[in-house]
């Protein structure tokens, strides 16, 4: 078996569908820590950026990377999603395999064996419509070696600006793409991916508005050289939850490709929004639930949960049960809570929920979604069958 088949027949076998609880649970029995998500809570969330956009005319293209669960995307397209994008090959294989109809690949293929895989995909779903970004000659080179004469796979190039993660920065290279693509049947010129992922946590409001309006005002280069070649550029691509209400007003964005929205997370909270010193537009869906198993000392007490249940690569979890009580990590496998004076109600034994410092990785280090009902109760858990999936 070719290392292509052994990966594609792995994601294709993992399982995500649903599973219902014989019997709902109350949180303090769930095994933790235990990633809890608040499916009302979160179909809210959805709603509430569906119909943003729709007022706003642009198109709802959720990023699949933050939740990397099929049924959650699902549920996207059930709100109208144009597509559902996803960060890597391996991510879209799940998506597919769970049975999404619609996907952006959003980081470039630049390696044969990569580019194989996803011919492998094309020709395993025919019916199903895949995009990639393209953002070098020798990417879309080795698109040309890879991918089957019969197949046909729509090219986004991706431009980049300031940030330097992925994209061209030159004019020429992206007319040198959209010819090329233009010369070879397999593909068709799809449009233009821009993401500023850098702006995206800017604190304060009116500083990450204005750079983000910036970013998009000087890809007009872009668009004008497009213009002048004649071409049609049917998809212009970016934007996340950080700018979700400042993007809207760029009439060439078709689409946002929003993630962290659906859950939100610590990291997004502590940032200003429009109205408000907080960034609360979308509530806090998704937590972590831990256990205090241990008191050293009258002023602490130690927690389940360490870096194995949280990602720690921003701020520290919070408990916004708990005001005042602070989180330090302690380990991989446990967090200390920092008693303030007052707070002796915390007490062994107890189960507490956290708001996630960075919700992507965090999910990243879980098997499933515990869905929290509104009965208070736990029903269901929902496979998180893209985890891992980082190639
Ligand atoms: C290319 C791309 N688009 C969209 C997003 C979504 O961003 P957010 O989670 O801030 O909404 C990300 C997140 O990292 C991304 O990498």
């Amino acid at each position: 078996m070719t290392a292509t088949d052994l990966m594609l027949q792995q994601l294709g076998g993992r399982d995500s569908a649903p599973i219902e609880l014989d019997q709902p649970v109350a949180i303090e029995q769930l095994p933790t820590p235990a990633l809890v998500l608040d499916r009302k809570l979160m179909l809210s969330n959805m709603e509430k950026m569906a119909a943003h956009l729709d007022a706003h005319g642009k198109g709802f293209r959720p990023h699949s990377k933050t939740h990397k669960c099929p049924t959650i995307a699902k549920l996207q397209m059930r709100l109208g999603a144009v597509g559902i994008c996803a960060a890597k090959v391996s991510e879209a294989a799940v998506m597919l395999a769970g049975g999404v109809n619609a996907i952006l690949i959003t980081s470039p293929v630049a390696t044969v064996s990569k580019a194989r895989v996803l011919n492998r995909m094309l020709e395993q779903h025919p019916e199903h419509q895949l995009w990639l970004v393209v953002d070098s000659v020798s990417g879309l080179q080795v698109l040309q070696q890879s991918i089957g004469a019969d197949q046909r796979l729509g090219l986004l190039v991706d431009i980049d600006l300031t940030m330097g993660r992925t994209g061209t920065r030159e004019v020429d290279t992206m007319l040198q793409l959209v010819d090329q693509i233009g010369d070879d049947q397999r593909f068709y010129f799809a449009g233009i991916q821009h993401y500023a992922g850098h702006l995206m946590h800017i604190a304060e409001y009116s500083k990450r508005r204005d750079k983000s309006l910036a970013s998009w005002s000087r890809l007009e280069a872009f668009f004008q050289a497009l213009e002048q070649r004649g071409m049609d550029c049917p998809i212009v691509t970016g934007g996340g939850t950080g700018t979700y209400d400042v993007d809207v007003a760029v009439e060439r964005i078709t689409d946002l490709q929003v993630g962290s929205y659906i859950f939100m997370d610590e990291e997004y909270r502590a940032l200003a929004s429009a109205g408000d010193d907080r960034f609360e537009d979308f509530d806090l869906a998704l937590t972590v639930a831990c256990s205090t198993i241990s008191q050293p000392n009258a002023k602490t007490i130690t927690v389940d949960g360490g870096y194995k249940a949280f990602a720690s690569d921003s701020v520290n979890p919070v408990c916004d049960e708990l005001p005042g009580v602070e989180f330090r990590f302690a380990g991989d496998e446990h967090g200390v809570l920092l008693l303030g004076d007052g707070q002796q109600e915390v007490q062994l034994g107890q189960v507490h929920r956290f708001a996630t410092p960075h919700c992507d990785p965090t999910v990243n280090l879980h098997d499933y979604y515990w869905i929290l009902e509104p009965d208070g109760l736990v029903h269901s858990c929902w496979p998180i069958s893209g985890r891992g999936c980082s190639w």
